[in-house]
């Protein structure tokens, strides 16, 4: 196994955990989608990494497009505001949409991309997320598809950064108290 990253104090979820978990959420929505076709959108940056391996799992044509939003800028607390970045490339009129998130946290991100996506009148819309943190004041999010819960602490890694650091680690971890810098 490779050298835990110094500024980690504690891998939560190993290279193997992730793949063996990721190829699971494929393999069913692969069944759960067995007679549609899937339009995967996936919230840029962080969940890039998470929605490419998770397409390679889903054995059904697929399109794949992609928005960016931000709601953190570079720091480690949620400013509770949502910008659009980058829109969709294409039309998800009538389509079924499935929104790969890196990780659910507040949920503000995703209760404003659902009712922004949903406006588009889309044929049906749920959400995969590969990590939903344990914390007490998430919005009421349905996330049909969980790959893990997590502590509520700053994890990083899979695309997952810190002022955009980390994000290539192929594992997840949770950062060193001291890295942080509010
Ligand atoms: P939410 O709107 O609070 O649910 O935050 C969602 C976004 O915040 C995620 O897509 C991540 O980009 C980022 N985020 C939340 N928690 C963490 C964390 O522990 N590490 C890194 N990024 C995080
Ligand atoms: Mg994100």
């Amino acid at each position: 196994m490779e050298e835990m990253h110094p500024h980690l104090k504690e891998v939560l979820f190993t290279e193997d955990a992730i793949r063996e978990r990721v190829a699971e959420m494929g393999a069913q929505i692969t069944a759960d989608y067995a007679d549609k076709e899937i339009v995967l959108i996936s919230v840029l940056r962080g969940a890039a990494i998470f929605m490419s391996d998770l397409a390679r799992e889903i054995k059904r044509p697929i399109e794949m497009d992609y928005m960016a939003v931000s709601s953190y800028g570079d720091g480690a607390k949620s400013s509770g505001v949502v910008r659009i970045l980058k829109d969709l490339s294409g039309d998800i009129e009538g389509k079924h949409v499935l929104i790969a998130e890196d990780i659910l946290d507040s949920g503000l991100t995703l209760r404003y991309l659902q009712k922004y996506l949903s406006s588009r009148n889309p044929a049906s819309i749920e959400v995969a997320t590969l990590l939903r943190k344990k914390t007490r004041a998430q919005a009421d999010i349905k996330c049909r598809y969980v790959g893990f819960e997590c502590p509520d602490q700053f994890i990083v890694g899979y695309g997952l950064d810190y002022a955009e650091r980390y994000r290539n680690l192929p594992y997840i971890g949770i950062l060193k108290d001291g890295i942080i810098q509010d």
